[in-house]
């Protein structure tokens, strides 16, 4: 491998969020928010020293340059043939949901969502006003997350419903939608008239076995249909650059969204942050190749060990993402105590299930995005104390 992923790297000294906002003591292993601990490509670094000699850092152009690197990620990485002219900048993809929901609905409109799911979708629904139906996400035998196209269907066609705020891969159902879902899902929105919102973050995070497809790149009536939002943050771990791209085939709704922005005051870019989203989406192939393989060991490791160790904490099969959605409910403790468990007896800093809406009680997430040693610290951890219990 180019890149040393078992590399430690103290964070601590670097106002880091995971490590320091949360006041974790020493002994506590942060693995929660969605970052990585791994050292971004030595391109990026390379990039922003360069920059950084220069001294004056006015205003920035609006080069094309960043329109033109996200195409060629969804072109060469997914096959999606984006017209770089389709793009569009926000710092960050969360603003995109609320440009969205302030573009295609009025106060007291309605947003679907599918719960369990990263919490920002809910808050940024129900903080601009507008109403929530959750369409949630009900587990198999085997913990695979199952979509309700029935439940899906009715929450459509109400008539109030405006937009489908979808996670693709889902935070943190760890699904890698199929085609054969996702078509579902067109359908129905174009149906009744609802618009696609598609989060494809943690787009390159998949496993073997399962290939993310952009929602956008199914059909010309989808990609109609959509925004679809994607960002090098979560892969080459550079989200306190506060990037995010849209990706809008349709100029009418291109239009709106940037009038939506223009309204806004919203529109200034950062000179790190695009030298940061064009080297990571020009240059950065290998690594985004590279920590899936690694990633891909962990997550084994994780499985079997979990199955083999600790059988009473369940792990379903994870197709995409770094983040690990523990069902703990055969513990049987109620959500404080478990919180509480993790944190005093596992020493582990994790997502609380809860914060995730509907469906996420009795369920912990843990980010494995670090070098195993410390994943597999963090599972002995976990096993001795539930062995304790
Ligand atoms: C599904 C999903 N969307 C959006 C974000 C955050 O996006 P941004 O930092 O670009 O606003 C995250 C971060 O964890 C996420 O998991």
């Amino acid at each position: 491998m180019r890149h040393n992923f078992d590399e430690i790297i103290n964070r601590r000294v670097s106002e880091c969020k995971k490590y320091e906002a949360a006041c974790y003591p020493e002994d506590v292993l942060p693995m929660w928010i969605a970052d990585t601990d791994f050292a971004v490509p030595a391109e990026i670094s390379e990039a922003i020293q360069q920059r950084a000699k220069h001294p004056c850092f006015g205003y920035p152009i609006e080069s094309f340059e960043f329109e033109e690197a996200a195409a060629r990620w969804e072109r060469v990485r997914f096959g999606w043939n984006v017209d770089p002219h389709w793009v569009k900048y926000a710092n960050g993809v969360l603003p995109f949901l609320m440009y969205a929901i302030r573009a295609y609905s009025y106060p007291g409109d309605k947003v679907v969502i599918q719960p369990p799911v990263y919490p920002p979708f809910s808050a940024i629904v129900r903080n601009n006003g507008r109403q929530l139906l959750e369409n949630r996400l009900m587990q198999d035998e085997n913990g695979k997350y199952q979509i309700d196209f029935d439940d899906l269907e009715k929450k459509l066609k109400d008539p109030r419903t405006k937009l489908f705020f979808m996670s693709n891969p889902h935070n943190p159902a760890m699904r890698c939608f199929t085609l054969e879902e996702l078509k579902r899902i067109g359908e129905l929105c174009l149906k009744y008239n609802v618009l696609v919102i598609s989060d494809e973050i943690h787009c390159d995070l998949t496993y073997q076995g399962y290939k993310h497809i952009p929602f956008g790149s199914i059909s010309e009536e989808f990609a109609n249909n959509c925004i679809v939002l994607i960002n090098p943050s979560k892969t080459f771990n550079i989200a306190g650059f506060r990037t995010g791209a849209a990706i809008i085939p349709n100029k009418r709704i291109r239009d709106n969204i940037e009038i939506t922005i223009v309204n806004n005051k919203n529109y200034g870019r950062t000179i790190f942050g695009m030298l940061t989203f064009v080297t990571a989406y020009t240059k950065c192939d290998y690594y985004a190749d590279e920590m899936m393989q690694y990633l891909q060991q962990s997550r084994d490791m994780m499985m079997a060990y979990m199955k083999e160790r600790i059988p009473r904490i369940k792990l379903a099969e994870p197709e995409a993402t770094y983040l690990m959605w523990l069902d703990c409910r055969d513990l049987n403790m109620t959500q404080d105590e478990l919180k509480a468990f993790m944190f005093n007896k596992a020493k582990l800093g994790l997502n609380d299930g809860a914060t995730f809406g509907t469906g996420g009680t009795g369920f912990m997430r843990m980010n494995i995005a670090c070098p195993r040693s410390t994943v597999e610290q963090a599972l002995e951890q976990l096993e001795k104390a539930v062995n304790a219990l």
